[in-house]
């Protein structure tokens, strides 16, 4: 893709919601400090003229003042400052809260870091490499991990970055406010060629972004992707509906609180649903066995990512479509029940000391159900 040079500036393009505080915190302190340098400049210069030693002059007697102006003064110099630098604590603190918690309603993107690229992954489907494309005044969170080394997505124009690790989700958000195309950069050394890890957003209008994304890639979308993998690797025999199944249920599970077999309890994300797979006897769900085998080395970061929307994609959070579920669809339980092995043929593993209830009281009780 090329792009027109620029002119030079100073500053890039204020196009997110956070631009203009950004910059107005950066102006704040720009303005502070060269005040005070300016400030004190002046008077070391002033004082060594007017207090110079003159001609005839001894060593005058050392100052011993206690009086109540120089006390005033001593505050003053002490407190103004102290109120100025809080201001940019405080400023500083807001503007950083407000970019580290995405809205909830927020339009969700995977972004997966690899040397040297970017690699893009919208909901309905569509990828990209290097290239970003979305709607202009609408919240975009993105959800980044990395295939290798520590990777830092950066975009001047919304003031905005964070780092992008392997094996862990981290998240980035923005409202662009300004169709245009502005620079991607990588902000953290990952080896040679980390100058050449860039790209471009293109804020689009919404019309335009919804042609460009029915333009496709052919495929489904990627809940739809991470269903058929769910299939192929035979996480739907045991992650049965019902909550009857040898697994948790995961339908309307995601965004739930979670109680582990060791009483403790986590919340269902994106961090624990990887960890689930990849890792499955780090944390067993109180009444459950730890039956399911490890998946590492066999769903790649973009499969990973598609495995999680699809289970995102089984339920709002909120909601009580579990219950739903068990009342309206008896046919379904009759179904996935078939798929149930005896309880003498259920696989115990020899470690599992759960001190959990029986499989088929805890799914009875309110809060065992969920998972
Ligand atoms: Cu990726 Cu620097």
């Amino acid at each position: 893709m090329t792009m027109e040079p620029r002119s030079f500036q100073l500053f890039p393009d204020s196009a997110s919601n956070f631009a203009p505080s950004v910059d107005g915190l950066y102006t704040y302190m720009v303005v502070i400090s060269a005040f005070f340098s300016l400030l004190v400049a002046f008077l070391i210069v002033f004082f060594a003229i007017k207090y110079r030693k003159r001609p005839g002059q001894g060593v005058p007697a050392p100052i011993n003042d206690h009086s109540i102006g120089s006390m005033i003064l001593e505050i003053a110099w002490s407190v103004i400052p102290l109120g100025l630098s809080l201001v940019m604590f405080a400023w500083g603190a807001s503007i950083m809260f407000t970019e580290s918690r995405p809205p909830k309603d927020s339009l969700n993107i995977y972004v997966t870091g690899k040397r040297w690229m970017w690699k893009i992954q919208h909901l309905e489907g569509a990828r990209e490499i290097n290239e970003l494309h979305v709607p202009v005044n609408r919240d975009i969170r993105l959800t980044m991990t990395s295939e290798d080394v520590i990777h830092d997505f950066y975009v001047p124009a919304f003031r905005t970055k964070a780092d992008v690790l392997p094996g862990r989700y981290t998240t980035e958000w923005f409202r662009p406010t300004k169709v245009g195309d502005y620079h991607i950069f990588c902000a953290e050394y990952c080896g040679t060629k980390h100058s050449g890890m860039i790209g471009w957003v293109h804020v689009m209008t919404a019309e335009d972004y919804d042609k460009w994304l029915a333009q496709g890639s052919g495929e489904g979308s990627m809940a739809e992707e991470g269903e058929s993998l769910f299939r192929q690797l035979g996480c739907a025999n045991c992650h049965v509906k019902d909550g009857h199944g040898r697994a948790p249920n995961l339908y309307g599970a995601f965004g739930m609180k979670v109680d582990l077999a060791d009483g403790s309890s986590v919340r269902f994300d994106e961090a624990y649903t990887r960890e689930s797979i990849l890792y499955p006897q780090a944390k067993i769900v109180a009444g459950y066995d730890r039956i399911m085998p490890t998946f590492h080395g066999l769903i790649s970061d973009e499969g990973m990512l598609k495995l999680i929307e699809y289970i995102k994609s089984l339920g709002d959070p909120n909601g009580t479509i579990q219950e739903k579920d068990l009342q309206s669809e008896p046919s379904n339980i009759q179904k996935t029940g078939t798929m149930m092995p005896d309880q003498s043929e259920m696989p115990k593993a020899p470690a599992a000391k759960t001190p959990a209830a029986p499989r088929a009281a805890a799914s009875t009780t309110p809060t065992g159900t969920q998972q």
